[in-house]
């Protein structure tokens, strides 16, 4: 699982463009994709045949944990899926929403348990649990935001990243309602600024907003570096 660059204002965003540009330069107009960056932990979900078999951790980006019965406890992770190929593999973001976040904390402070800093500690903690009932009763949630088939052309499925959200929101996973299909940069920063104290509304955190490329044939034409994939770029707050 890679992780993305950061950006943290609209100069470094437009120079992420210009460097992206440089290995594309005979694209003209490219539509954008505008995620929130959910504050939460990186989870890969393996599905062989439609059924849940795998739920692993980001861990060091190569090798994660496997936390499948923990995963199996979230109730907006589907453990069948309908209509689907041989394998495939979704990754998102597990999270705690604010509530239940304080919920634990103050029963942690009753019993003169420490305190969880934020809300993806206690997130991360609650995922390395050794026992799925205390997982089960943290009501943890997650959202979809990459579908991926190994060993088939990403494009097979669905051309574009928005076309993607669809589909995984069509084969029963909580994909966040607040994305935007943007044609422009500025279009990118007007979602960036409204977000900026608009997100202080939602009863979870995010720290960003996350840039996508929204053509699968761009992507792949720009690649990744050693550490980030080209075509993404993580708007920080
Ligand atoms: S895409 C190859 N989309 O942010 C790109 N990541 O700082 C894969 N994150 O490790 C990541 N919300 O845990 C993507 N809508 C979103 C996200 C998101 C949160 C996290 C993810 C990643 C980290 C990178």
């Amino acid at each position: 699982l890679y992780s993305l660059e950061n950006a943290f204002n609209i100069d470094e965003l437009k120079a992420w463009e210009q460097r992206w540009r440089r290995h594309a330069p005979k694209t003209d107009s490219a539509e954008y994709v505008c995620e929130l960056k959910i504050d939460g932990s990186a989870l890969a979900l393996t599905y062989e045949n439609g059924v849940l078999v795998r739920g692993a951790t980001r861990g060091d980006g190569i090798t994660g944990e496997d936390i499948t019965q923990n995963v199996r406890t979230i109730r907006s992770i589907p453990l069948r899926l309908m209509e689907p190929p041989a394998r495939v593999e979704v990754r998102g973001e597990a999270f705690l929403p604010l509530e239940v976040f304080q919920q634990i904390n103050r029963e942690r402070s009753q019993v003169g348990e420490q305190l969880f800093a934020n809300p993806r500690n206690a997130a991360a903690g609650t995922l390395r649990q050794l026992d799925p009932r205390i997982v089960d009763r943290r009501r943890l949630d997650f959202f979809a935001y990459t579908l991926h088939i190994p060993g088939r052309d990403d494009a097979s499925i669905s051309r574009t990243q928005w076309e993607a959200l669809e589909l995984l929101q069509q084969m029963g996973f909580r994909v966040n309602p607040h994305r935007k299909l943007c044609e422009s940069l500025q279009e990118v920063a007007a979602y960036y600024e409204y977000w900026d104290t608009e997100r202080l509304n939602l009863p979870y955190m995010t720290d960003g907003v996350v840039v996508k490329l929204n053509s699968f044939a761009l992507q792949e034409q720009l690649g990744f570096t050693q550490k980030f994939p080209r075509w993404a770029v993580a708007l920080k707050y």
